[in-house]
Protein backbone atom coordinates (compact mmCIF):
# COMPACT_ATOMS: atom_id res chain seq x y z
CA UNK A 1 0.00 0.00 0.00
CA UNK A 2 1.25 3.14 -1.04
CA UNK A 3 1.10 6.54 1.12
CA UNK A 4 -1.23 9.24 -1.55
CA UNK A 5 1.44 10.61 -3.56
CA UNK A 6 3.95 10.83 -0.84
CA UNK A 7 7.41 11.22 -2.92
CA UNK A 8 6.82 14.98 -2.70
CA UNK A 9 6.31 15.13 1.27
CA UNK A 10 9.46 12.86 1.39
CA UNK A 11 11.35 14.48 -0.34
CA UNK A 12 10.49 17.74 1.71
CA UNK A 13 11.19 16.22 5.10
CA UNK A 14 14.30 15.00 3.90
CA UNK A 15 15.19 18.36 2.78
CA UNK A 16 14.06 19.96 5.73
CA UNK A 17 15.90 18.01 8.61
CA UNK A 18 18.12 20.67 9.65
CA UNK A 19 15.78 23.30 9.99
CA UNK A 20 12.71 21.45 11.21
CA UNK A 21 12.60 21.97 14.97
CA UNK A 22 12.39 26.07 13.70
CA UNK A 23 8.06 25.01 13.48
CA UNK A 24 8.20 24.88 17.64
CA UNK A 25 9.66 28.42 17.96
CA UNK A 26 6.37 29.71 15.79
CA UNK A 27 9.09 29.96 12.70
CA UNK A 28 8.04 29.52 8.84
CA UNK A 29 6.65 27.52 7.69
CA UNK A 30 4.43 27.93 10.39
CA UNK A 31 1.31 30.06 10.18
CA UNK A 32 2.38 33.65 11.51
CA UNK A 33 1.55 33.45 15.44
CA UNK A 34 4.27 32.66 17.25
CA UNK A 35 2.95 33.17 20.72
CA UNK A 36 0.17 30.47 20.14
CA UNK A 37 2.88 27.87 19.00
CA UNK A 38 5.22 28.90 22.38
CA UNK A 39 1.52 27.36 24.71
CA UNK A 40 1.05 24.65 22.38
CA UNK A 41 4.51 23.54 22.63
CA UNK A 42 4.85 23.73 26.57
CA UNK A 43 1.88 21.95 27.22
CA UNK A 44 2.88 18.85 24.82
CA UNK A 45 5.80 18.86 26.09
CA UNK A 46 4.59 18.34 29.69
CA UNK A 47 2.10 15.53 28.06
CA UNK A 48 4.74 13.67 26.33
CA UNK A 49 7.28 13.51 30.11
CA UNK A 50 3.42 11.78 31.43
CA UNK A 51 4.10 9.70 28.53
CA UNK A 52 5.34 6.25 27.33
CA UNK A 53 6.23 3.22 28.88
CA UNK A 54 8.00 -0.14 28.27
CA UNK A 55 8.96 -0.68 24.23
CA UNK A 56 7.58 2.98 22.51
CA UNK A 57 8.04 3.35 19.19
CA UNK A 58 8.00 7.02 17.58
CA UNK A 59 6.50 6.66 13.90
CA UNK A 60 7.82 9.27 11.73
CA UNK A 61 9.79 10.56 14.49
CA UNK A 62 11.93 13.31 12.51
CA UNK A 63 14.57 14.87 14.27
CA UNK A 64 13.17 13.60 17.59
CA UNK A 65 11.57 16.66 19.42
CA UNK A 66 9.10 15.08 21.96
CA UNK A 67 11.63 12.22 22.94
CA UNK A 68 13.48 13.93 25.18
CA UNK A 69 10.49 13.95 27.24
CA UNK A 70 9.07 10.46 26.81
CA UNK A 71 12.37 8.49 27.03
CA UNK A 72 12.57 8.62 30.83
CA UNK A 73 9.52 6.43 30.84
CA UNK A 74 10.62 3.88 28.47
CA UNK A 75 12.27 0.72 28.24
CA UNK A 76 13.45 0.69 25.18
CA UNK A 77 12.87 2.52 21.95
CA UNK A 78 12.58 2.47 18.08
CA UNK A 79 12.36 5.19 15.99
CA UNK A 80 10.94 5.14 12.07
CA UNK A 81 11.29 8.01 9.38
CA UNK A 82 11.12 7.82 5.82
CA UNK A 83 14.07 10.36 6.02
CA UNK A 84 17.71 9.35 6.61
CA UNK A 85 18.40 12.99 7.43
CA UNK A 86 15.75 13.53 9.72
CA UNK A 87 17.19 10.21 11.49
CA UNK A 88 20.38 11.76 11.67
CA UNK A 89 18.96 14.88 13.12
CA UNK A 90 17.52 12.53 15.61
CA UNK A 91 20.56 10.28 15.97
CA UNK A 92 22.42 13.29 17.42
CA UNK A 93 19.45 13.76 20.24
CA UNK A 94 19.83 10.37 21.07
CA UNK A 95 23.00 10.51 21.69
CA UNK A 96 22.73 13.67 23.45
CA UNK A 97 20.70 12.36 26.15
CA UNK A 98 22.94 8.97 26.95
CA UNK A 99 19.83 6.63 27.47
CA UNK A 100 20.40 3.89 29.15
CA UNK A 101 18.58 1.79 27.07
CA UNK A 102 17.82 -0.11 23.23
CA UNK A 103 17.40 2.68 20.52
CA UNK A 104 16.38 1.28 17.40
CA UNK A 105 16.26 2.91 13.93
CA UNK A 106 14.53 2.11 10.84
CA UNK A 107 14.90 4.17 7.91
CA UNK A 108 11.78 3.57 5.58
CA UNK A 109 8.36 4.65 5.00
CA UNK A 110 6.17 2.90 8.03
CA UNK A 111 3.16 1.45 5.43
CA UNK A 112 5.63 -0.84 4.04
CA UNK A 113 8.21 -1.67 6.63
CA UNK A 114 7.76 -5.31 8.29
CA UNK A 115 6.67 -5.38 11.88
CA UNK A 116 6.31 -8.24 14.09
CA UNK A 117 2.40 -8.34 15.53
CA UNK A 118 1.90 -7.44 19.65
CA UNK A 119 5.50 -5.79 20.06
CA UNK A 120 4.99 -2.05 21.69
CA UNK A 121 3.61 -1.50 24.36
CA UNK A 122 3.25 2.79 23.30
CA UNK A 123 3.51 4.56 20.72
CA UNK A 124 4.09 8.13 19.08
CA UNK A 125 2.54 9.40 16.23
CA UNK A 126 3.12 13.07 15.60
CA UNK A 127 2.34 14.97 12.73
CA UNK A 128 2.33 12.23 10.39
CA UNK A 129 -1.65 11.06 10.41
CA UNK A 130 -2.38 14.19 8.92
CA UNK A 131 -0.17 13.62 6.06
CA UNK A 132 -2.76 10.44 5.17
CA UNK A 133 -6.27 10.34 3.59
CA UNK A 134 -8.64 9.11 5.82
CA UNK A 135 -8.23 6.26 3.59
CA UNK A 136 -4.75 5.83 4.23
CA UNK A 137 -4.54 6.79 7.82
CA UNK A 138 -7.35 3.59 8.35
CA UNK A 139 -4.54 1.14 6.90
CA UNK A 140 -1.87 3.38 9.01
CA UNK A 141 -3.88 2.69 12.03
CA UNK A 142 -5.11 -1.37 11.28
CA UNK A 143 -1.07 -1.36 11.26
CA UNK A 144 -0.27 0.02 14.46
CA UNK A 145 -3.30 -1.61 16.48
CA UNK A 146 -1.45 -4.92 14.88
CA UNK A 147 2.13 -3.93 16.37
CA UNK A 148 0.98 -3.01 19.58
CA UNK A 149 0.29 -5.14 22.54
CA UNK A 150 -3.06 -5.03 24.43
CA UNK A 151 -3.76 -1.86 26.80
CA UNK A 152 -0.89 -0.16 24.54
CA UNK A 153 -0.59 3.33 24.93
CA UNK A 154 -0.59 5.89 22.08
CA UNK A 155 0.07 9.78 21.84
CA UNK A 156 -1.16 11.43 18.55
CA UNK A 157 -0.05 14.95 18.16
CA UNK A 158 -0.78 16.49 15.16
CA UNK A 159 -2.11 19.75 13.72
CA UNK A 160 -5.75 22.01 15.18
CA UNK A 161 -8.18 22.85 12.88
CA UNK A 162 -8.82 25.91 15.20
CA UNK A 163 -10.29 30.00 14.47
CA UNK A 164 -6.76 31.04 14.47
CA UNK A 165 -5.60 28.02 11.89
CA UNK A 166 -8.56 29.03 9.38
CA UNK A 167 -6.84 32.42 8.93
CA UNK A 168 -3.79 31.10 7.47
CA UNK A 169 -4.88 27.69 5.61
CA UNK A 170 -7.03 24.98 4.31
CA UNK A 171 -8.74 22.10 6.04
CA UNK A 172 -7.84 19.78 3.91
CA UNK A 173 -5.87 19.36 0.66
CA UNK A 174 -2.33 19.84 -1.41
CA UNK A 175 -0.85 22.96 0.81
CA UNK A 176 2.68 24.60 -0.39
CA UNK A 177 5.71 24.87 1.90
CA UNK A 178 9.16 26.28 1.00
CA UNK A 179 12.33 26.21 2.81
CA UNK A 180 14.62 28.69 3.53
CA UNK A 181 16.31 28.44 0.27
CA UNK A 182 12.83 29.40 -0.88
CA UNK A 183 12.64 25.62 -2.27
CA UNK A 184 8.99 24.97 -2.72
CA UNK A 185 6.67 21.75 -2.23
CA UNK A 186 3.16 20.89 -2.53
CA UNK A 187 2.23 18.06 0.04
CA UNK A 188 -1.33 16.43 1.40
CA UNK A 189 -2.54 18.00 5.01
CA UNK A 190 -5.28 18.04 6.67
CA UNK A 191 -5.79 19.71 9.75
CA UNK A 192 -8.10 18.47 12.69
CA UNK A 193 -11.10 19.74 15.16
CA UNK A 194 -11.95 17.98 18.19
CA UNK A 195 -14.98 15.87 16.61
CA UNK A 196 -12.61 14.63 14.14
CA UNK A 197 -9.84 13.67 16.47
CA UNK A 198 -13.09 12.12 18.48
CA UNK A 199 -14.52 10.35 15.56
CA UNK A 200 -11.03 8.92 13.87
CA UNK A 201 -10.01 7.48 17.12
CA UNK A 202 -13.25 5.47 17.57
CA UNK A 203 -13.41 4.80 13.59
CA UNK A 204 -9.89 3.32 14.27
CA UNK A 205 -10.79 1.21 17.52
CA UNK A 206 -9.02 3.12 20.22
CA UNK A 207 -10.35 4.33 23.43
CA UNK A 208 -9.62 8.40 24.08
CA UNK A 209 -8.41 8.93 27.41
CA UNK A 210 -7.67 12.46 27.16
CA UNK A 211 -7.16 16.07 24.92
CA UNK A 212 -5.31 18.45 24.93
CA UNK A 213 -6.75 20.95 22.15
CA UNK A 214 -4.84 24.23 21.53
CA UNK A 215 -4.62 26.94 18.72
CA UNK A 216 -2.09 25.31 16.71
CA UNK A 217 -1.44 21.61 17.87
CA UNK A 218 -3.55 19.06 20.18
CA UNK A 219 -2.59 16.08 21.86
CA UNK A 220 -4.74 12.73 22.18
CA UNK A 221 -3.82 10.71 24.46
CA UNK A 222 -5.56 7.35 23.28
CA UNK A 223 -5.05 3.01 24.47
CA UNK A 224 -5.78 0.10 22.76
CA UNK A 225 -8.62 -2.29 24.54
CA UNK A 226 -7.16 -5.84 25.77
C1 LIG B 1 5.88 16.73 10.33
S1 LIG B 1 7.26 15.70 10.63
C2 LIG B 1 7.05 15.31 12.36
C3 LIG B 1 8.29 14.85 13.03
C4 LIG B 1 8.11 14.47 14.51
N1 LIG B 1 7.16 13.41 14.68
C5 LIG B 1 7.71 15.66 15.33
O1 LIG B 1 6.61 15.63 15.91
O2 LIG B 1 8.49 16.61 15.43
C6 LIG B 1 6.74 14.22 9.85
C7 LIG B 1 7.83 13.18 9.81
O3 LIG B 1 7.24 11.93 9.50
C8 LIG B 1 7.98 11.30 8.48
N2 LIG B 1 7.02 10.45 7.77
C9 LIG B 1 5.85 10.84 7.21
N3 LIG B 1 5.20 9.77 6.72
C10 LIG B 1 5.97 8.69 6.98
C11 LIG B 1 5.84 7.30 6.71
N4 LIG B 1 4.77 6.81 6.05
N5 LIG B 1 6.83 6.47 7.11
C12 LIG B 1 7.92 6.96 7.76
N6 LIG B 1 8.11 8.26 8.03
C13 LIG B 1 7.13 9.12 7.65
C14 LIG B 1 8.60 12.41 7.68
O4 LIG B 1 9.77 12.00 7.01
C15 LIG B 1 8.88 13.45 8.76
O5 LIG B 1 10.16 13.28 9.32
Amino acid sequence: MKTNDSGEMFAYYDKRAAEYDDIYQGKAPGIPEPNVYKEDVEKIVKIAADFGRGHLIDIGCGTGYWLPHYSRNCSEITLVDQSRRMLVECQKRVNALHLDMDVHYIEGNFLEVDFSSGVFESAVVAFVVSHLTKEISEFFFDKLRKILKPGANVLWIDGSWSHIRKRHRIKSGPQKRALKNGQAFTIFKRYFDKHDIESAVEENSLVLDSIYFGDVFFAAQTSLGH
